[in-house]
């Protein structure tokens, strides 16, 4: 009697890491922010880039891929996606831009690794903080750890549709993404979101990547980058193709926003 072999589905060959990076990330854009602001704000080039919550670090590699004289640390508290990063971005550098790009494995909060020019926190990730103290105590270790001219780059989301406990899909070449907010507490601002990925074959990989954070306002986030010491925390919100009526991906200072039901910006804090 042959032994039936179960056909593998998509879901089960698929890696997270692999589909996180291609849906969520675009490492390139956010660079390219990166740089245009540093070289808008000051007159030396920048050196040192820390990437807090730097997961695969595929931000930190794309930063030493730029120049030579560009360093990266990566600091993240899981040393399996380290490892990740390692086996499979890291590996991707030639011989002189591993030189300057290191990971550590630590709590953001006590990350000791010389003075960065520039600090990033990308995709939300420092709502995982969700008091004042909290937020405050990360703030203000940010703060400690840029040069004397740093500058702390984050990113943060809002928009009628952010509190709702809603799901959207978005087709990847391959997959499709899903972003399911799954749980709203409006007494103290706090969610649970996950993400899914779906494939052709009708499998699917649940609850790949899940978050608790809270859903912090721009006010607020300004109000604790200042308290924390920072001289300057602008929003750079982001502009409108006439065309589409869509975002166009350039992101310029602004103390007005449109109330849209989903936005993204950046926050430039200036130490
Ligand atoms: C949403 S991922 C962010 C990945 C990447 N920064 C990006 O832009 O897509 C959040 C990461 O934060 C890490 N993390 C959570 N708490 C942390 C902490 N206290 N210190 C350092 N890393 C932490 C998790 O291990 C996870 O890799």
């Amino acid at each position: 009697m042959a032994l039936m072999r179960k056909k593998k589905k998509m879901a089960d060959l698929a890696d997270p890491h692999d589909l996180y990076q291609r849906s969520v990330q675009d490492t390139e854009a956010e660079i390219d922010f990166v740089l245009e602001t540093w070289n808008a704000l000051r007159d030396r080039p920048a050196g040192v880039l820390r990437e807090d919550f730097c997961g695969t670090a595929n931000t930190a590699c794309e930063w030493v891929r730029r120049s030579e004289d560009h360093y990266a640390i990566g600091v993240d508290i899981d040393g399996d996606v380290l490892d990740w990063g390692v086996r499979h971005n890291l590996t991707t550098l030639d011989a002189d831009e591993s030189e300057r790009i290191d990971l550590l494995q630590g709590d953001v909060l006590e990350a000791d690794c010389g003075a960065a020019d520039i600090v990033l926190a990308m995709n939300f990730s420092y709502w995982l903080f969700r008091s004042r103290p909290e937020l405050l105590a990360y703030f203000r270790s940010v703060f400690d750890g840029l040069s004397e001219d740093g500058i702390f780059v984050l990113d943060a989301y809002g928009g009628y549709d952010a509190p709702r406990e809603i799901e959207e899909s978005r087709e990847c070449d391959g997959f499709t993404y899903i972003w399911d907010q799954a749980d709203f507490n409006p007494i103290d601002s706090g969610m649970t979101c996950h993400i899914h990925f779906e494939f052709p074959d009708g499998s699917r990989m649940d609850r790949a990547f899940s978050y608790q954070w809270r859903l912090w306002t721009l006010p607020e986030i300004r109000e604790l980058l200042l308290e924390a010491g920072f001289v300057s925390a602008e929003v750079y919100w982001e502009g409108t193709d006439e065309d589409s009526n869509e975002g166009n991906g350039i992101y310029e200072p602004s103390e007005v926003g449109d109330a849209d039901a989903g936005w993204i910006c950046y926050l430039v804090a200036q130490r």
